[in-house]
């Protein structure tokens, strides 16, 4: 079927704007309503109990959303959890785990490098699960179990609506290893649950910043220079934004965990560059916001995507603010992304960027 813009002047906007639905999409299949659990196909679930290590593959912004499970995998299931791009992982006879799993990570399910690491994996004997968003893929058909994400055909090269869709299903897949792994309390699933059914509305909630995320934008389209921090289970997302902010707009623009900005980059800070810190409240939020005192008391410009709590306690600590819904450590780095998207696509509106097709970018590398 033909796939049309609509009342949109981007395909990147629309599928930004259509992310309520695809992860409404990408979460119910996996979904007891009745009981408030999760439940994944049974041969994910078998893996999960015993297993002692997992690592997952990926390329782009599916690396990313991989990134992001790890906080996930470990912290909530304690399983250890080590993701890594399918070009290093390939080539170097990687060990792999004795008892655990892969993870492979695709939109398209066709990226060259990352079949090239399943099929690796496949001769070494190491079960693979796929989370691809093409059932029919080369990816999927070759994994030994899959767990689609549902996010719809996705056109704009940039990754959009197929990062969050990644991201909810990875949450459930490790809320299921939690479980399987005895570190899950029924409650704890049930909240979770909750947290989950909710995203679809809370995105919504989140999109309503595109106003002011517009303005912000306008400011950072004559820069050249953007930092992105984040902490924790927001590093990953502070990656994203960085690299959504490079596809689209051209700006070059880097992704940094905020404890590590005094080992090297906090040389390049100078009056006016740029700082998006991705930070709601958290148990690291404070470690996050001396960070940010470094930065700005070097003339930086703060721009703090938080929530309501988070944008209270930073206070005159930022220059800007994004203010995302309440949500907790699954549904906030989700939801967090939803600004980071914004934020490039109206950077390269305001430059006059190719925003669908950006230059030398493919939507899926299927070639090394
Ligand atoms: C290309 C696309 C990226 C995507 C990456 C991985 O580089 O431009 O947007 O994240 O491939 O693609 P995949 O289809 O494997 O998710």
């Amino acid at each position: 079927a033909l796939i049309e813009r609509g009342e949109y002047d981007h395909f990147m906007l629309k599928e930004i704007h259509e992310q309520s639905e695809s992860l409404a999409r990408s979460i119910m299949p996996y979904i007891n309503q009745a009981t408030q659990t999760v439940s994944v196909p049974e041969a994910a679930e078998t893996l999960f109990a015993d297993a002692d290590r997992a690592v997952a593959i990926a390329c782009g912004t599916a690396f990313y959303a991989a990134f992001t499970a790890k906080y996930w995998f470990e912290q909530i299931a304690r399983l250890a959890f080590e993701p890594d791009i399918a070009s290093e992982f390939r080539y170097r006879r990687p060990v792999l785990p004795q008892k655990g799993f892969s993870l492979f990570v695709s939109q398209s399910g066709e990226t060259a490098d990352t079949l090239a690491a399943l099929r690796y994996c496949r001769e070494n004997r190491t079960p693979a699960i796929a989370v691809v968003n093409v059932p029919e893929s080369s990816i999927a058909r070759e994994a030994a179990s899959i767990v689609p994400t549902h996010a719809g055909p996705e056109i704009g090269v940039a990754s959009t609506k197929a990062f969050t869709a990644q991201l909810s299903v990875l949450a459930v897949l490790a809320l299921s290893a939690a479980k399987a792994r005895g570190h899950l309390l029924p409650g704890d699933e049930m909240n979770y649950v909750r947290s989950l059914l909710a995203l679809p509305r809370k995105v919504t909630e989140a999109l309503e910043c595109a106003g002011q995320v517009r303005e912000i934008a306008r400011h950072i389209a004559g820069k050249r220079d953007v930092l992105f921090l984040g902490r924790g289970r927001y590093y990953p997302l502070a990656l994203e934004g960085a690299l959504k902010l490079k596809e689209v707009s051209y700006i070059h623009a880097e992704g940094y965990a905020a404890g590590e900005l005094k080992h090297g980059p906090i040389a390049l800070i100078e009056k006016g560059l740029p700082v998006v810190v991705v930070a709601p409240k958290d148990e690291l939020f404070e470690k996050t916001i001396s960070n940010v005192e470094e930065v700005r008391a070097r003339g930086a410009e703060i721009i703090l995507i938080s929530d309501a709590a988070g944008i209270k306690a930073a206070g005159k600590r930022a220059d800007h603010v994004i203010l995302l819904p309440d949500g907790d450590d699954i549904s906030l780095p989700i939801l967090s992304a939803v600004p980071l998207q914004l934020l490039a696509y109206y950077v390269a509106l305001t430059r006059g960027t190719d925003v669908d097709q950006p230059r030398n970018l493919a939507k899926s590398v299927t070639v090394e």
